[in-house]
């Protein structure tokens, strides 16, 4: 489903403070597949995210998602395909603050729905589906961090999307919780096919992927 191609990223290249982040990096993720990628900080995870997130093209090499070369399309065409086929949950949760969990949940679609009813009804059976049935009207910071990781995660399944690309989707959980949010990963990935893909530093992710690998120095080591 995804195929990610000999991919180098430079930021600022040719520049006194280029950083090489990804170097050479080769990877084909299934469908349905849950990979699990982990890495000391800074050997560029989240990087690597972003490009096969589509939020960022390859210095070198080529990225394609259901054999569409993405890594050679424009902006306007990237955030077609981020809005078709790719959820997002990031460590920071991304949640607007003045807005309650039922909005936040709706608001990637809220522009772009004609039919802000069945909008709204399918925001509420995602929350529901990741156990905040009791939280629709509750606003993030009346929410544990648990519960605003969930409504990250009912979010990003808003459009039923291909893949779920989770950067450390724990990062800022007690381990407890943090488990609870692996599950519910897990469960999506069963229940729909999702394919997800999780980077972590929580060794627990090991418990529920298919497939560990490991980044260092912008390369796949394992
Ligand atoms: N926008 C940027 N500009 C310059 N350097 C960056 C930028 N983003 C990340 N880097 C550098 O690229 C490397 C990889 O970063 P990142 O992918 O965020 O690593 P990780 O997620 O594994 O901690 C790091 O050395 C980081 O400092
Ligand atoms: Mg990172």
């Amino acid at each position: 489903m995804i195929e990610v191609k000999h991919v180098w990223k430079k930021y600022n290249p040719g520049m006194k403070n280029e950083v090489v982040a990804l170097k050479d990096i080769s990877l084909n993720i299934e469908r349905g597949e849950f990979v699990f990628i982990s890495g000391p900080s800074g050997c560029g995870k989240s990087t690597l995210m972003h490009i096969i997130g589509c939020l960022d093209n390859p210095t070198r090499g080529e990225v394609y998602m259901d054999d569409v070369k993405v890594s050679s399309l424009n902006d306007g065409e990237l955030s077609k395909i981020r809005r078709d086929k790719i959820g997002f949950v990031f460590q920071a949760f991304n949640l607007i603050p003045s807005l309650n969990a039922m909005e936040n949940v709706m608001l990637p679609m809220i522009l772009v729905a004609t039919n802000k009813e069945e909008l709204r009804n399918q925001a509420k059976t995602l929350l529901e589906a990741v156990g905040l049935g009791h939280r629709l009207k509750h606003k993030p910071n009346q929410l544990s961090g648990g519960e605003q990781q969930r409504v990250t995660i009912a979010r990003a399944m808003l459009n039923d999307p291909e893949v779920i690309l989770a950067d450390e989707p724990t990062g800022e959980l007690d381990s407890k919780t943090g488990e609870g949010i692996l599950k519910l990963l897990k469960k999506v990935n069963k229940e729909r096919g999702t394919t997800v893909v999780a980077v972590s530093h929580n060794m627990l992710t090991k418990k529920y992927c298919d497939r560990h690998l490991k980044l260092k120095d912008g390369k796949i080591v394992r």
